[in-house]
């Protein structure tokens, strides 16, 4: 015959002395696990007379129920001291002066670009996006590339290991893959601005394997080159804060545009620092033209009933100008160094109406 009470009187000093989480879990496992005391009692239940059954089954569950709470209790005890442990070992004393903290901001490019936002979305444009792992159609074939385009090479384009079916997926050049993917899904008028990464294999003080361009579209029904020098000198007034500038529209070729075209800013570089809007020295900033009838063509648009114009312009180049950092490839070394001397407040987002920077 099983002495309960002096059984109970032990396991309940057990638990009383765990003095932490690990050796109560022990008491537990030793009283209430499968192999455990009470629960061997709680299995010859069964091989009793009803009489007996009637007698002992109160007992046995009324033992396990004391230990059971009598384990709850003790827990809740050693959890608040672990708890009290930690608040200890963590305390922080306020009145200490505080330790100089180095501070993060927004970085330049993704100040430029929520800019560029600003100005693009306040003269209508919709901001769309595309993946940075293309394929060869989006990037190149749909923009009408040539099939032995230097930009295919390998020396120039991160290129993937081909799959299964044989396709080369490459990080995306440039973002004008956005513009095939914008034909190809909607319906013209079209104004779109397309921010987002892009990868060349290039690496000097004003180039870097991974850079930022925005791309811009616009397709509708008698759009010309017009709308395109207005669209850009207007942005660009905007983006350097100034009253107007000069722009220079200087022929170029794109296969994706025709007639094609690389702009400059007038800026004045005498004195070490750069000017824009004076002088008379040009700094190339996009690239841009009328989009080609084979690119509106690839993508289901009918040329005879829509033309547009798209551009694309670098905007780590453009903040570098606008914020006088010298060597791009800093602007990817995450340097908190840097960040804390270029960054921006997280609290002052771009806007027209209370200013862009
Ligand atoms: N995609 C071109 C580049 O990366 C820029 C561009 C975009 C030019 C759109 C014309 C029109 O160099």
């Amino acid at each position: 015959m099983v002495d309960f009470v002096a059984l109970q009187a032990d396991l309940t000093a057990q638990i009383e002395a765990a003095e932490d989480l690990a050796s109560l879990e022990a008491v537990r496992v030793a009283a209430l696990g499968k192999q455990g005391a009470i629960s061997t009692l709680l299995k010859t239940l069964g091989g009793l007379s009803p009489d007996e059954r009637r007698e002992q089954g109160p007992l046995i569950n009324g033992l396990r129920d004391a230990v059971q709470s009598a384990i709850a209790a003790r827990k809740t005890i050693l959890d608040e001291a672990v708890l009290a442990a930690r608040l200890r070992a963590e305390a922080v004393d306020l009145t200490l002066p505080a330790p100089p903290r180095r501070k993060g901001g927004v970085h330049p490019t993704m100040q430029v670009m929520d800019e560029m936002i600003a100005i693009f979305a306040e003269m209508g444009f919709r901001v769309a996006e595309g993946p940075d792992i293309e394929d060869d159609f989006h990037n190149f074939t749909a923009l009408n590339f040539p099939p032995k385009h230097p930009a295919r090479e390998t020396h120039d384009t991160f290129f993937f290991a081909p799959d299964e079916t044989g396709e080369r997926k490459l990080l995306r050049t440039h973002t004008s893959p956005v513009q095939v993917r914008t034909l190809m899904s909607q319906a013209p008028p079209i104004r779109i601005i397309s921010p987002g990464r892009t990868y060349r294999i290039d690496s000097d003080q004003t180039h870097t394997p991974m850079f930022h361009q925005i791309e811009g579209l616009v397709i509708d029904r008698e759009i010309h080159m017009g709308h395109l020098k207005w669209t850009l000198e207007t942005f660009v007034a905007r983006f350097f804060e100034t009253e107007g500038v000069t722009m220079r529209f200087r022929p170029h070729h794109f296969p994706f545009t025709e007639p094609s075209a690389e702009a400059d800013v007038q800026c004045d570089r005498s004195g070490g620092e750069m000017k824009i809007g004076q002088g008379s020295d040009w700094l190339e900033i996009l690239g841009c033209g009328m989009v080609h009838p084979n690119v509106l063509r690839s993508c289901g648009v009918d040329p005879d009933l829509y033309q547009g114009f798209a551009f694309g312009m670098g905007v780590d180049r453009l903040a570098m100008l606008k914020y006088g950092v010298p060597d791009l490839r800093d602007m990817f070394e995450s340097d908190v160094r840097w960040l804390s001397h270029y960054g921006f407040s997280a609290f002052a987002a771009p806007g027209q109406a209370h200013g862009l920077s």
